[in-house]
């Protein structure tokens, strides 16, 4: 896959439905009663995996035309054993989130995935679910998938999370709805809260009260419609795009703008891009608006604290941003970057390095020396959908040829993301 210079982006794009909220609506759906309905499901991958898991356990889920899903809910208590592993494919939002349901249930379950998964670090949910009374473990011993996880009884926590991770957070609280008594999470940061928001929605005793979640114990969900908001995990690279590319203007429409998301409009704004929201409303219980940017002179800015759950599946995309900016841009307190689909501080600093910019890791982030031109290089993307994504925008601001290797797996939350970029050089 090759990316040349362009001269220009223009235009309107529709991101696709947001990962999330998409995966959520599924694991809800399947244990709810009744049937619920998603609009604008991402027919992306992961989520397809987290449908899979689902089947595997007797749900019956309808995937129909125009990124339409049925879902005709199990019940709480209705899953069945599944026949084979549960494979999780690139997702770990599938693999953290489905281990705290699969804890309350009366079955075993085995849970695998990719060789990525297979690395990532899953002690932080085994941890507060053992302390709940769960039976889960790493099979080979190592925290990391393949998980076996065998029926218990769950008791109600109090947990402390050490990091702010909403995977986490969710695999907890779900799990809580099997237990006996109530369970709360507390964060270091507030991570997004779309569980909080959706299991509210499907009738679950849920609160938060700034950085802790409670839920008590449910008998029932009951089935919901759920319009999916577009993911703006997907709009920032034509948000980048826009400001870095010269003479160019992007719409970006039907973005979800939930304040546990929206780090990057902070960003921007601080960097002096032109940035505007517009036709802000209400979609499924969350804020969306249709993003406008411009080309823009830009500026360092240090992007550190409380922001970075709120953009940290954007971090890739601000560290190419920041070589367009005039200054020393510092992305801190972001080390979960290392555990993501891959090491991201280590691919964004070895291929911003590759195509020249003077750029150096450290141990929770990294800094950007900007301004720095860009010229074309070989791209390892590791296979990660996001940084394949971020160095597509790049090539096109590059001098010479930017090839991506292993450019397909955007289709892990964007099958449709160079289509909508082509659209956009006309
Ligand atoms: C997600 C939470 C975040 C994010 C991931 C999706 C979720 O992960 O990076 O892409 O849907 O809950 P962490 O919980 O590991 O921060």
């Amino acid at each position: 896959m090759e990316f040349k210079r362009v001269n220009h982006l223009r235009g309107e794009v529709t991101v696709p439905g947001d990962k999330s909220i998409s995966h959520r609506a599924v694991m809800f759906g399947s244990i709810a009663k009744g049937t619920t309905k998603i609009d604008n499901f991402l027919m992306g991958a992961d989520c397809l995996s987290t449908i899979d898991c689902f089947r595997l356990m007797g749900v019956d889920i309808t995937v129909n035309e125009g990124n339409n899903v049925i879902v005709n809910g199990s019940g709480l208590h209705g899953l069945k054993e599944p026949d084979k592993v549960l494979y999780a494919g690139n997702s770990g939002t599938t693999t953290r989130l489905i281990s705290g349901i699969l804890s309350g249930q009366k079955f075993s379950t085995t849970l695998d995935g990719d060789e990525s998964i297979r690395r990532r670090p899953m002690k932080r949910i085994m941890t507060p679910l053992c302390q709940m009374g769960a039976d889960i473990t790493s099979i080979k011993g190592n925290d990391c998938a393949p998980l076996k996880i065998n029926p218990s009884a769950l008791h109600g926590i109090t947990y402390n999370s050490p990091v702010a991770s909403a995977q986490v957070k969710s695999s907890i609280l779900l799990a809580g709805l099997y237990a006996d008594s109530v369970t709360s999470v507390i964060e270091p940061e507030l991570s997004r809260n779309h569980t909080e928001l959706m299991l509210k929605g499907f009738g679950a005793d849920i609160t938060s009260e700034g950085k802790t979640a409670t839920v008590k114990p449910a008998t029932e969900l009951n089935a919901q419609h759920i319009t999916v908001p577009g993911d703006i995990s997907s709009a920032v690279y034509f948000v980048v795009a826009g400001l870095i590319t010269p003479d160019s203007e992007i719409t970006i429409k039907n973005v979800g703008l939930n304040p546990t998301r929206d780090g990057i409009i902070e960003v921007v704004k601080a960097m002096g891009g032109s940035i505007t929201i517009d036709n802000m409303r209400e979609s499924g219980g969350e804020p969306v608006g249709d993003i406008t940017v411009k080309t823009s002179d830009l500026k360092a800015t240090t992007i550190g604290g409380s922001v970075i759950p709120r953009l940290i599946d954007e971090l890739p995309t601000m560290a190419l941003l920041a070589c367009f900016a005039e200054g020393d841009t510092v992305i801190k307190d972001a080390a979960e970057l290392k555990v993501k689909e891959s090491d991201r501080i280590s691919v964004m600093v070895d291929n911003l390095t590759a195509m020249g910019a003077n750029v150096e890791a450290t141990e929770d982030g990294m800094i950007i020396h900007g301004p720095c031109p860009l010229k074309g290089a070989v791209i390892d993307t590791k296979k990660d959908h996001r940084i394949a994504m971020t160095f597509a925008i790049a090539g096109l601001n590059a001098d010479g040829v930017t090839t991506l290797i292993d450019g397909d797996c955007v289709n892990i939350s964007y099958p449709e993301f160079y289509k909508d970029l082509e659209k956009l050089k006309k």
